[in-house]
């Protein structure tokens, strides 16, 4: 029976991370980092192997939505692989759900868009966390490096090809949740002090897209820092994150941030090539583990031949 093969990738946040959730842009790289799913049709029931999922109610939800909607029945087998460990914030749940979405396009011969793939994705993260701008499955849907607004209400490709980044892994796994949560409780307490940080984000985000556009690091590494102390004064940032990025600028790094939802997972440091081992060096001193991924990667793809 005909067997189908997809990878889409894992992201991190450039720019924009909290504000994002709260009709604010916000930007983001896909990496080269990958969940690779196949698909097939079998005569029995459903079937799930997907070892390195966090949380298979992903793989559930999406193809229950699939389901209802395309009226498709019960025999499927998925199986899973990662490239990547979930614990890092990359996005393990979106891309395994943006690449369920491809492989049963592929596997029911559908006409589907990435906005399409979008739109349902978003909707099995609603359905599960609640909460969620949706950056995420954009990222694994479109790939590249995305200016993206709330729900996917502008979903922009930037013609960036690379971008000098080190990641930095804190070895903390954040609860993106309870850190948006956190965030909420913050606004509803203090909204008119939450609207000007959020207001001073965006700002950042809008510019940060013209200097990726026109390669103007130094800048987009300023940016970046003065990004990081919003999110400090947000409450998300951590003790050991705010640490690798003082110690990946002090060995001369553009600027850096924490990448996500914060409380833990990976910070992003801007780099010249000069300076790329010395940061790295700095950020493993400083109690990080550096992950090695490439930016700008493709998005969901077909893998069947590969
Ligand atoms: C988490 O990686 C990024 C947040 O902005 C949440 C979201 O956009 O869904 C905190």
């Amino acid at each position: 029976m005909k067997k189908i093969s997809v990878s889409a990738p894992g992201k991190l946040m450039l720019f924009g991370e909290h504000a994002v959730v709260y009709n604010r842009p916000c930007l983001v790289t896909a990496v080269s980092a990958r969940i690779k799913v196949s698909i097939e049709r079998t005569s029995g029931d459903f079937k799930i192997e997907a070892p390195q999922v966090k949380d298979v109610r992903f793989v559930e939800e999406t193809v229950g939505f699939f389901q209802k909607k395309f009226k498709i029945g019960n025999g499927l087998a998925i199986k899973t692989e990662s490239d990547f460990s979930c614990e890092y914030g990359f996005g393990s749940s979106s891309a395994v759900t943006v690449g369920i979405l491809e492989g049963l396009r592929e596997l029911f011969n559908l006409s589907l868009s990435k906005k399409d793939l979008f739109d349902l994705g978003y909707k099995v993260t609603l359905a599960i966390q609640g909460l969620g701008s949706g950056f995420d499955i954009a990222a694994a849907a479109f790939g590249g490096v995305l200016y993206f607004l709330t729900a996917g209400k502008v979903i922009e490709k930037l013609s960036v090809k690379s971008l000098p980044l080190v990641v930095g892994y804190s070895g903390v796994k954040a609860d993106t949740s309870t850190l948006v949560k956190r965030v909420g409780l913050g606004f509803k307490a203090q909204r008119s002090r939450i609207e000007k940080i959020f207001n001073e984000i965006a700002q950042i985000v809008e510019e940060a897209k013209k200097e990726l556009i026109e390669k103007n690091w130094l800048r987009v590494g300023y940016l970046m820092s003065k990004n990081q102390a919003l999110l400090q004064k947000l409450g998300v940032s951590t003790k050991k994150l705010d640490k690798m990025c003082q110690a990946a600028e002090k060995a001369g790094a553009f600027g850096a941030k924490l990448s996500g939802a914060g409380g833990g997972d990976c910070m992003i440091a801007l780099i010249s090539n000069e300076k790329k081992r010395a940061v790295e060096r700095a950020i493993e001193r400083a109690g990080g583990k550096v992950i090695k991924v490439q930016t700008c990667a493709e998005g969901v793809r077909d893998e069947s031949n590969g």
